[in-house]
């Protein structure tokens, strides 16, 4: 039973990652979005906010989701997700 109940959650870690992995435009930085943005919700929040966030609304946004929400994003970190944020998914 509980080697049944790991492969589960193994298969639903993976499926999840997977479809992480094709959601977003594959471009430098994506790796990192993945990784720092999909911990407390779905990258469907990326999509939905492309078509109304420039460059400076995600800057804030990011600037939200570390100082506000606690995402352990460093420096370095915040401005590649930015960069790929702005140019993948800015208006
Ligand atoms: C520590 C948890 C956490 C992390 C990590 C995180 N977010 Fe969020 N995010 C939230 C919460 C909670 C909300 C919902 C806030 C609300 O309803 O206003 C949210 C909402 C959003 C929204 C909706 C618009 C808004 O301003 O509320 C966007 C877009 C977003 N996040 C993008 C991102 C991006 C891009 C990253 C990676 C840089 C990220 N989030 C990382 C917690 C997080």
């Amino acid at each position: 039973m509980r080697t049944l109940i790991l492969l589960l959650s193994f298969f639903a870690a993976t499926a999840t990652a997977g479809e992480n992995q094709i959601f977003l435009k594959d471009r430098p930085g994506k790796n990192l979005v993945v990784a720092q943005c999909a911990m407390c919700h779905s990258l469907d929040y990326i999509n939905l906010h492309a078509t109304i966030l420039d460059r400076g609304g995600w800057e804030k946004t990011v600037g939200k989701m570390i100082n506000i929400m606690g995402a352990p994003i460093n420096d370095a970190d915040k401005q590649v997700i930015i960069n790929y944020l702005a140019q993948n998914y800015g208006k």
